[in-house]
């Protein structure tokens, strides 16, 4: 017995017949070499929280909205637009490279707002990306190609777990800037400004737009006016993720503020949009890329740039998400319906931060959670160690990110008590 488990302890175990053919097969295929990867971390709490048979379970891992019911919620302003599509019989034919025109313009006029001068001027390249991390992506590929500046990009941290791999892929290099203060679950402003103006020249610094992902904890409007001004000083260039445009605050102008201060502040900016969460579009994959030039003659050069790299990529984006975005966007009756419902989304969670906070009050708990109502957005830092992270998952059936990130979205009035004691019961 104790020779057996010190040959299976060693690597003599492929020598042993029953071990010998998986361990040959393995070392003599063409992949045998390749490595198993570590699993995706919020995939993977998603499907324990599948498994797992408690009632009472909850899940406050994946960034995806969910109703007062916990259910999915699907628009009904993107219903009708997709009801209308079906009557008019849309066909399947490929969509232009760069995505369908009056989408990108619609997408540019989004975020800049419809009189942004900019855009009068023709100076935005606005393509369709594959939702927010195939614009990303794309905006990665153009840099790496053609910003001569410098191949660095500057990361707040935390930042959303998909940015480093994403950059990196597309051949750039990541340093970081504070971002976040663990000692009052808030923003690090003073941090960011001294790491960010000690960014050399020509730097590319990445910054969430509104709602930042994982914390919750956004620049207030004189805060982004200082890191304007500053990156502005340093000739530093923003490029901005706009992924929650509405879904911060409920009001899209608001959302935009930093992106159009940045604008009026003379910077030419680089921006990527999503509509997984603010239209609910998680799996149609719509999403735009912009640049801001100098002139329009500059902006067709950058276009026919952008086309060759998509063309490599993917050849053309996919139609129907930018169909429906377009339908929503350019027709007065489902545009006010969307901004309805964009602010009926952003209310909901605001209200369950409130009632999250109320129930740890009432709990009795010592702690100040002021943070849960002051962060913004789908997701709430909470503070949580992961040990009590691991408490919640394991005795209360909640589930939720290592670092004590909880999408709010996932709260219902039905759960709200629930989860508020566990948190109570975790942390005191
Ligand atoms: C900050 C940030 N950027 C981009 C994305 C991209 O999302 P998608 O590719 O689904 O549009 C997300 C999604 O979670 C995000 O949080």
């Amino acid at each position: 017995m104790a020779l057996r488990q010190a040959v299976k302890s060693s690597n003599l175990i492929r020598f042993l017949p029953q071990y010998a053919s998986a361990a040959n097969v393995k070392q003599s295929s063409t992949w045998g070499s390749v490595e198993m990867g570590p699993p995706d971390a919020i995939l993977g709490l998603t499907e324990a929280f599948k498994k797992d048979t408690n009632p009472k379970k909850v899940s406050l891992g994946a960034g995806a909205y969910r109703d007062d019911n916990g259910k999915p919620f699907i628009l009904q302003c993107v219903k009708t637009a997709e009801k209308q599509m079906m009557e008019e019989n849309v066909d399947h034919e490929y969509a232009p490279i760069s995505g369908p025109p009056s989408f990108c313009k619609a997408s540019a006029e989004l975020a800049f707002g419809a009189d942004s001068s900019v855009i009068k001027d023709g100076r935005n390249v606005t393509v369709q990306g594959i939702s927010g991390t195939g614009s990303l992506r794309l905006g990665g590929a153009f840099f790496s190609k053609f910003y001569a500046k410098s191949k660095v990009f500057y990361t707040p941290t935390p930042t959303w777990g998909n940015h480093i791999p994403i950059f990196k892929h597309a051949g750039l290099d990541i340093q970081s800037y504070r971002y976040y203060d663990p000692k009052t679950c808030g923003f690090d402003f003073n941090g960011a400004l001294e790491d960010i103006s000690k960014i050399p020249e020509g730097g590319v610094v990445v910054l969430h737009a509104c709602a930042h992902n994982p914390t919750g904890v956004d620049p207030k409007p004189e805060q982004w006016k200082e890191i304007s001004s500053v990156m502005k000083q340093k000739k530093l260039y923003p490029f901005f993720d706009m992924a929650y445009q509405g879904f911060a605050s409920g009001d899209i102008n608001k959302d935009a503020f930093a992106v159009r201060h940045f604008l009026a502040d003379g910077h030419e900016i680089a921006l990527c949009q999503s509509y997984a969460k603010n239209m609910g579009l998680y799996g149609e994959r719509a999403g735009a890329f912009t640049i801001v030039c100098s002139s329009k003659e500059e902006a067709d050069r950058i276009t026919s740039q952008i086309k060759i790299l998509i063309r490599a990529m993917y050849s053309s984006p996919p139609i129907h998400g930018a169909r429906i975005v377009d339908r929503v966007l350019n027709s007065p009756e489902l545009r006010n319906m969307w901004l309805g419902e964009v602010k009926g989304m952003a209310d909901r969670i605001i209200s369950m931060r409130q009632k999250l906070k109320d129930g740890l009050a009432r709990e009795g708990s010592s702690h100040n959670w002021q943070h849960i109502t002051d962060q913004i957005g789908m997701f709430c830092f909470t503070g949580l160690k992961p040990e009590q992270v691991d408490r919640l998952i394991n005795e209360f059936h909640i589930y939720l990110t290592k670092d004590g990130r909880i999408s709010v979205a996932g709260v219902t009035s039905g759960n709200v008590d629930y989860v508020a004691n566990a948190m109570h019961q975790v942390s005191k």
